[in-house]
């Protein structure tokens, strides 16, 4: 890339999408925001960066943003990420993730965009055959949410096909810490995800915490996950961009380390930093929980060249609760 390549990204309020916009800063890119602010924070943009408020699917506006600050890229963070509230508003999901992600595609293509970073998930992989998994296995999405990433991958695949973009869809596994500077994390209060609800609970935001399942075929019963630092994940993306606008052809890669942690695992470090055991509840499964979901980590490291450098389940932990510690001080209004 040249030192003044300017890269879109749709979500850069958001968790993951934010912390992409910082990596991209490091590397020398100019990022310009796009997010409704629906779940995303204005103040996770840094000072600086051009911040569009609006929607994907608005193809006027996107196109004029892309044409006003003469875009190369665009990196797709912007979507509904819910699992259980696809099951139970499924047309949400396919209206602000499927639909939505066509109307932005058409942006970029009626503006000449040729290089495209796709934010896609393993719940695309559903119950996975075998362990871990690659991304040449059968994607049998298990919930309107992975079903409506799947399908803004085909559109991908064949607009690719059939137009002079090309992509790399990034499947994340699950994504988790915050960055190590303190400068973004998860914003969310009400989300869902394992690590940040126990550090939330260890902030004492939450009394308990409950533990879907502690039946399932793993070796402590708890369901296993493959735990990735968002901040590199965001290096991915940087990665991913520089062979796109390099040239590159078009990609679908796994985001994980390639290991996993079961539920139990990850609470036991948790009360190692903290010094004594949060309070656990046990919970029944949870519908369309898969056992153990890891990464085959291979094709991302080898194209990529992708070395993590927070492969530590314990960075993971720590990082995200001082994340968490400082959103409890800036609700108290003293952060
Ligand atoms: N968090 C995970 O573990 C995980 C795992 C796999 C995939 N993903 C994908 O990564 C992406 C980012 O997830 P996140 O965890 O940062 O979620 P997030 O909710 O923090 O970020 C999404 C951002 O997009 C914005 N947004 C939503 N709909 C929009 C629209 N129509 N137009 C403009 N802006 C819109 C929101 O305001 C928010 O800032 C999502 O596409 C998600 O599906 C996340």
């Amino acid at each position: 890339m040249t030192q003044s390549s300017t890269v879109l990204i749709t979500g850069g309020a958001g968790y993951i999408g934010s912390h992409a916009v910082l990596a991209l800063l490091d590397a020398g890119w100019r990022p310009v925001v796009i997010d409704d602010l629906s779940t995303g924070w204005r103040r996770l943009v840094p000072d600086g960066v051009p911040f569009v408020e609006g929607d994907v699917a608005d193809t006027r506006l996107v196109e004029a943003t892309l044409r006003e600050h003469g875009c190369q890229a665009v990196m797709h963070f912007a979507g509904s990420i819910v699992v259980p509230e696809s099951v139970a508003d499924p047309l949400k999901y396919y209206r602000n993730n499927t639909a939505a992600s066509r109307n932005l595609i058409e942006a970029c293509v009626g503006t000449g965009i040729e290089s495209f970073i796709f934010s896609s998930t393993a719940a695309v992989y559903g119950e996975p055959d075998r362990v871990p998994v690659s991304e040449d296995a059968p994607t049998r999405p298990a919930s309107p949410y992975g079903a409506s990433k799947l399908m803004t991958e085909w559109m991908l695949r064949d607009t690719a096909a059939a137009t002079p973009l090309r992509y790399t869809a990034l499947r994340y596994f699950n994504v988790a810490g915050a960055d190590p500077e303190g400068r973004s994390g998860q914003p969310l209060e009400d989300a869902s995800h394992l690590i940040k609800v126990a550090c939330q609970a260890a902030v004492g935001l939450r009394d308990d915490m409950a533990v879907f399942g502690d039946d399932y075929d793993t070796p402590d019963g708890t369901c296993v996950r493959d735990f990735i630092h968002v901040s590199d994940l965001a290096i991915a993306h940087v990665a991913a961009l520089d062979r796109l606008v390099g040239g590159g052809d078009s990609l679908v890669l796994n985001c994980g380390y390639g290991h996993g942690f079961s539920v139990r695992q990850v609470l036991d470090v948790l009360g190692d930093i903290i010094g004594g055991p949060i309070t656990v509840r046990n919970a029944p499964r949870r519908p369309g929980d898969v056992s153990e979901l890891i990464s085959d980590s291979r094709r991302i490291r080898d194209i990529l060249g992708w070395h993590p450098r927070y492969d530590d389940l314990a960075t993971i932990v720590r990082t995200a609760l001082e994340w968490e510690k400082r959103l409890l001080a800036m609700k108290r209004g003293c952060g």
